[in-house]
């Protein structure tokens, strides 16, 4: 999710606030020069249920429950172990939410029904004291920065109010020491510290106020360069990975495309002079509908967009009008102004999905990882939405999301060190994972190494539709 104001939130994009859950990790593996974290997905439902008990209603479902995904770090000496959120919308660390605020639970008046919307695992107060706290005062190496203390709002009006305290982070073995990072004063509507992997506001060789975890990783020497790649998988897989300094050959199809990040001017609020954002900024030129049969039609996208890639945000955030017409595509009910859409769970197994063209590769986002199932409570059927929202938002100009659906279908590696984003089709045919260098060609290219041209698919829908689906790719 991108720290950002009510633009967002009215967008329909959520902040971390979502079904998160820690597991016992299967552990991390450290290689020569690179780092694999497990990254932890749950989606468990929300209990949703109608005080009056008659039957059920899936109206506004869609903006309560979120996806997200976590990973486990430790803190200062002795570690303490911790849960936060991934998000590679946003720039900070910060840790221990205030339990007593997280929750999103409410009763809402629907066509003069009472609905009960009850937390997900990341904003139930229980679920939050159970994640590990970090006390500064248990610890031998904690400094103060002697930073000011900072208000963060991110989308979904999750805010936080952070002091900054500085002590050594580990991650999977990895150690950055006199890390400068939040302990929360107070927060609303989380109930797990937030750790950003986006690019300070100011760029990649740009500290901001302070050095970043990755770039403190790079220069200690435990990985050649700041990068690192995110492998979210299927919807349905509990388990990802972030890997530090390492790119998984086994995990995507064909070859990875090397796009260069793009920045965004915008205006001081009260002045004329504009400033260049950076966050995971590129550009959208084409987006396609692939129905079930492998037949196809594009969206008028009003020629292309631009957009960031934050897996801490549930919905993809598309121009006015796309979210809408997917849905009717869909064969799905519209549900708000902001392309909310409902559709018969029976989609999520059909093979298609919708093409993004990006600059020199085009990648499926499958129906599956589009469309995310929540079960119904007390014997009620599951009910099924489609994670995109119309753009409804004011900023100027108007960026994008692809959030976690479109990572989901995505492998990604995030290189600071050159400014570009490398992508392809997500895939699982084993582990493969090769160092990243530093220099300018410094992540391994050349094709994966999964042989079989779309693994997911294949498995899923047999290898005439795996093939059919993904014709017009670059595979191999
Ligand atoms: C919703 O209403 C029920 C019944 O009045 C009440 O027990 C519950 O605390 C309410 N929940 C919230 C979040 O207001
Ligand atoms: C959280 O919400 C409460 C009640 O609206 C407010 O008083 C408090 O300042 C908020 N805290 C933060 C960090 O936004
Ligand atoms: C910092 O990065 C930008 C691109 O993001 C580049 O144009 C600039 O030359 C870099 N500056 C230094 C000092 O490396
Ligand atoms: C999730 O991914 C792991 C690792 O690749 C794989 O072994 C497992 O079968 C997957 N599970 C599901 C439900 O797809
Ligand atoms: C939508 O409905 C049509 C007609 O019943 C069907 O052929 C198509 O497969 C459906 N699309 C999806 C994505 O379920
Ligand atoms: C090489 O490593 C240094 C030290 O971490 C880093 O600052 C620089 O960005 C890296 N260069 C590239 C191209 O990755």
């Amino acid at each position: 999710m991108a720290p950002s104001t009510a633009v967002l939130a009215a967008a329909g994009c959520f902040a971390v606030a979502s079904a998160l859950h820690a597991q016992s990790f299967p552990g991390a593996s450290v290689g020569h020069g690179f780092i694999s974290i497990p990254v932890s997905a749950d989606r468990r439902a929300a209990v949703l249920a109608k005080r009056d008990g008659s039957g059920y209603s899936d109206v506004s479902i869609q903006n309560l429950h979120i996806s997200g995904y976590t990973i486990q770090i430790e803190i200062g000496t002795p570690p303490q172990t911790l849960d936060v959120a991934v998000d590679t919308g946003s720039v900070e660390l910060w840790v221990n939410p205030n339990c007593d605020r997280s929750s999103l639970a409410k009763n809402e008046t629907v066509n003069g029904q009472t609905i009960t919307y009850g937390d997900s695992v990341l904003t139930d107060p229980a679920e939050c004291r159970k994640r590990g706290r970090y006390d500064a005062s248990k610890s031998s190496t904690v400094g103060d920065p002697k930073i000011p203390s900072q208000f963060i709002v991110y989308g979904g009006q999750t805010t936080a109010n952070i002091d900054y305290v500085s002590d050594k982070i580990s991650i999977g073995g990895l150690s950055v020491d006199s890390q400068i990072f939040g302990a929360a004063t107070d927060s609303n509507q989380t109930g797990i510290g937030i750790m950003g992997f986006g690019p300070a506001r100011g760029g990649y060789n740009n500290s901001g106020t302070y050095p970043l975890f990755l770039t403190q990783l790079a220069k200690s020497g435990a990985i050649a360069s700041p990068a690192f790649s995110l492998d979210l998988r299927d919807l349905d897989n509990a388990t990802g990975s972030i890997v530090f300094g390492g790119v998984d050959k086994k995990k995507y199809m064909g070859a990875l495309a090397t796009i260069p990040f793009q920045t965004v001017s915008r205006k001081y609020s009260n002045s004329d002079s504009t400033y260049e954002e950076h966050s995971y900024y590129l550009t959208v030129k084409s987006m396609t509908l692939v129905r079930p049969d492998g037949s196809t039609k594009g969206y008028d996208i009003g020629g292309s967009f631009l957009t960031s890639l934050d897996c801490g945000s549930a919905n993809n955030l598309l121009p006015v009008g796309v979210a809408s017409a997917i849905c009717s595509d869909l064969n799905g009910t519209v549900t708000d102004s902001v392309g909310s859409c409902s559709v018969d769970c029976a989609a999520r197994q059909r093979p298609g999905g919708v093409t993004f063209g990006l600059d020199g590769k085009d990648i499926l986002l499958s129906y599956e990882n589009m469309i995310e199932e929540f079960a119904g409570s007390n014997g009620q059927p599951s009910t099924c939405v489609v994670r995109n929202s119309d753009n409804v938002a004011f900023v100027n100009p108007f960026t994008g999301i692809l959030g976690a659906p479109f990572l989901r279908s995505s492998y990604a590696v995030f290189d600071w060190g050159n400014s570009n984003l490398h992508i392809a089709q997500a895939a699982d045919c084993g582990t493969n994972i090769v160092a990243i260098g530093n220099g300018t060609n410094s992540v391994p290219s050349g094709n994966s190494d999964c042989t079989s041209p779309a693994a997911r698919f294949v498995a899923k829908f047999g290898l005439a539709l795996g093939v059919a689906v993904l014709s017009g790719f670059a595979l191999l």
